[in-house]
């Protein structure tokens, strides 16, 4: 069986998986406005990575016995000026699901709670991925700038994105 105290984190977060997918989708939507299909693209891939974020820490839970509870979702913040602002944002999301996932770890080794312990190691890896993978194209962004080749270039890029 697994302890309530842990229960009510990992329900906590699953939420975070999915609002963090809602603020990606809401990110296509904002490159898709502007015909900027590559970098919807991208952000499409990482709305469905993070639904199967969500869905690792619901199958967790049910399959030990838990009760998932979904919580609502609140509108995502995608008001931004500029390309770079949108991963500068992507990042520090990235880096505030990072301490999260960190925290939970944290609990599950208090609470001696062994199973969620090895699922969190995957979430620990794939944090460090996420990170990255902001970081490596704001890092693009910052050096090649936004005039129309240059986020041509990276647009067509991101398009090669494949599924996970
Ligand atoms: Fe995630
Ligand atoms: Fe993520």
């Amino acid at each position: 069986m697994i302890k309530q105290k842990i229960q009510d984190e990992i329900n906590d977060q699953i939420q975070a998986e999915f609002q963090s997918g809602w603020l990606y989708l809401g990110f296509a939507a904002w490159f898709e406005a502007k015909n900027l299909d590559g970098f919807a693209h991208w952000m499409r891939m990482q709305w469905q990575d993070e639904q199967a974020h969500g869905m690792k820490f619901y199958d967790h839970m049910l399959r030990r016995g838990g009760s998932v509870e979904l919580k609502e979702l609140e509108k995502p913040k995608v008001s931004v000026e500029n390309v770079t602002e949108v991963f500068e944002k992507v990042l520090d999301h990235e880096r505030y699901i990072t301490k999260r996932i960190h925290s939970l770890y944290d609990l599950a080794k208090e609470e001696d709670d062994y199973p969620l312990q090895t699922l969190l190691h995957w979430f620990i890896d794939e944090q460090v991925e996420e990170e990255e993978n902001a970081k490596a194209i704001l890092e693009q962004l910052k050096m090649i700038g936004e005039e129309g080749a240059s986020l041509y270039v990276l647009n067509r890029e991101l398009a090669e994105r494949e599924a996970e």
